[in-house]
């Protein structure tokens, strides 16, 4: 069946923490990323675009990902992001690595080699080996922030997609939560928070813990991979993680190209859209 392309991306759920932008910014911020994303999908396909996606929103500072990152307990900023797709079935991954300009670019180099998860350090020293410059990404509105002790909950960006011959790719990326204990793994990196098969790709934004507690990305996508529709899969864990009053929100395709966000109370998720030359960005 050929698929209906879809690009779907998200600016997280706490964009509102430290009081950067209106709803209209973030907005205005995710519009020109979903569009030359989706340019991208109709190329060069999902994967591409997924890249092309999360990398334009880890160079926003607006966003909490790349430059822009909040800060972690000792002042220093920490980044994470992770990458699957339908075709190579491989998820790789950085955790907790610094002074890089494009971790999701790390994750994706990370899917050539042999070991495809890596952290801190030596994740540092694998993206400098792969000529990555030096980089710093934090920049004055963060700090200020964690001056203030402002200690959000929330932050992190991502893009799904279907391309038009079906292959799904799922990408995230974080600066954290801020003021976390350093070294701290929320679940973008992990596939608790990043996740896709054959049949749908999730990415999720929120509180890390409880999206790992819940294992939500790969249980949304066994229950399509089973034969339920996303908008259901999606619900029932909607609906688990507010029985147990978890806060996050995810964005989610499936192989047909329909798409489900979903978001638990008191969580607003950022995300726009991009399908049939229709483009909007909304909250959820
Ligand atoms: N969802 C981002 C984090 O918890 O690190």
């Amino acid at each position: 069946m050929q698929a209906q392309p879809v690009i779907v991306i998200h600016g997280g759920c706490g964009g509102f923490e430290g009081g950067h932008a209106s709803y209209t910014e973030y907005g205005q911020h995710l519009r020109p990323i979903v569009e030359s994303a989706h340019a991208v999908l109709m190329d060069k396909g999902a994967r591409a675009a997924v890249l092309t996606a999360v990398m334009a929103l880890e160079d926003d500072p607006l966003f909490n990902a790349g430059t822009g990152a909040k800060l972690q307990a000792d002042g220093e900023a920490r980044l994470s992001a992770a990458l699957i797709d339908s075709a190579s079935k491989i998820f790789s991954g950085v955790i907790n690595i610094r002074r890089v300009r494009h971790p999701i670019e790390v994750a994706e180099r990370l899917s050539h080699q042999q070991n495809h998860v890596l952290s801190g350090q030596q994740a540092q020293q694998f993206a400098r080996q792969q000529g990555m410059a030096d980089y710093d990404p934090v920049v004055a509105h963060r700090r200020v922030e964690y001056e203030q002790q402002l200690a959000g909950r929330h932050g992190t960006v991502g893009a799904v997609a279907v391309d038009r011959n079906g292959m799904l790719c799922a990408g995230t990326s974080t600066g954290g939560v801020g003021r976390e204990y350093p070294g701290r793994v929320g679940d973008s990196p992990t596939i608790a928070g990043t996740y896709a098969s054959a049949t749908a790709a999730v990415s999720c934004t929120g509180t890390g813990e409880e999206i790992v507690n819940l294992a939500v990305a790969p249980r949304i996508v066994d229950r399509v991979d089973n034969g339920l529709a996303l908008g259901l899969a999606t619900a029932h864990i909607e609906e688990q993680a507010r029985e147990l009053g978890y806060q996050f929100g995810l964005i989610s395709v499936d192989q047909q190209g329909h798409y489900s966000i979903a978001a638990t109370e008191g969580i607003v998720t950022l995300y726009a859209v991009y399908q049939n030359g229709r483009v909007g960005c909304f909250i959820e």
